[in-house]
């Protein structure tokens, strides 16, 4: 492979930077799955992050959100470093992402599903819950209310009493980055958000990515479909084999030559 570039996208104005990112690194065995590798996300911004299969894509998402504990490297949330919390804490953050396989209760309907997101009820506190019944079962309505009106937004209002299992695989994704939304979220990672979904889904699902932005949540969204990238995103980090590639706009990534190297050799 020929020369890496790197542009020094954001450095100018830190304060813009909604997620920074540097010196992951991360091993399986011998394998290194993520090379000392960075990102940055503008606050605002749809940012695309796309390269070879076994890349290190999906090893970078469980290392920014804690799933995997990274051998090193620092990760800035929001100005705070967030490495050392929990995904769930780091969820509460506003940092919340979904799986490449949609990780939704199959068992469980898809308004049960939407309901399950919430966070810090006072109802989850039994103390709280004998004390203050009537603040609890108002936290139930108004959750139910927001659930309603996400699925109302997405299409998926009259599937609100089916089994998620019995959702299509890409409702399954549409369900699953709604209920990122009932937990009040600064930044979405989607992990291929358009895989194994159809064409007129994806469509929606653009449509719903762009609608959210536009009221001011930020997205890091890996994607295959370079359809999808080139539409939404603003800027797009190239992986390949676990290091940094190259990042730029979507046109500068197009064109660049290095990145069709690799696409070529995979
Ligand atoms: N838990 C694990 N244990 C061992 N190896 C792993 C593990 N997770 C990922 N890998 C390996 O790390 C490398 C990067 O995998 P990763 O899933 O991050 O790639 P990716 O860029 O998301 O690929 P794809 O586009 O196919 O989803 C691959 O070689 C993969 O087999
Ligand atoms: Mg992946």
């Amino acid at each position: 492979m020929s020369s890496v570039t790197i542009s020094l996208y954001g450095m100018s104005d830190s304060s813009s930077i909604i997620l920074d990112a540097k010196q992951l690194s991360k091993s399986f065995g011998g394998l290194k799955a993520v090379d000392n590798a960075q990102i940055q996300v503008k606050q605002g911004s749809i940012t695309g992050l796309i390269g070879p299969n076994g890349a290190g894509k999906t090893t970078l998402f469980n290392l920014l959100s804690n799933f995997i504990r990274p051998d090193q490297g620092k990760v800035i949330f929001d100005g705070e470093p967030i490495q050392h919390l929990s995904p769930h804490k780091i969820a509460l953050q506003g940092c919340i992402r979904t799986f490449q396989v949609a990780r939704v209760l199959s068992r469980l309907t898809v308004l049960e599903n939407m309901l399950l997101a919430t966070q810090k009820q006072t109802g989850e506190n039994v103390l709280q819950l004998c004390f203050r019944r009537g603040q609890v079962k108002q936290e139930e309505r108004d959750n139910k209310q927001k659930a309603l009106s996400i699925l109302e937004s997405v299409g998926l209002i009259e599937k609100r009493h089916d089994y998620a299992g019995a959702l299509s695989g890409g409702q399954r994704k549409l369900l699953e980055m709604a209920r990122t939304l009932m937990t009040r979220p600064k930044l979405i990672l989607l992990d291929e958000p358009a895989a194994g979904v159809n064409p007129t889904l994806i469509g929606q699902i653009c449509e719903h990515i762009i609608t959210w932005n536009q009221e001011g949540i930020s997205f890091l969204i890996i994607e295959h479909n370079m359809d999808v990238v080139m539409s939404l995103c603003d800027h797009v980090w190239v992986l390949a084999e676990g290091t940094n590639l190259a990042d730029g706009t979507p046109t500068e990534i197009q064109q660049n030559s290095t990145v069709l190297e690799a696409y070529l050799g995979d």
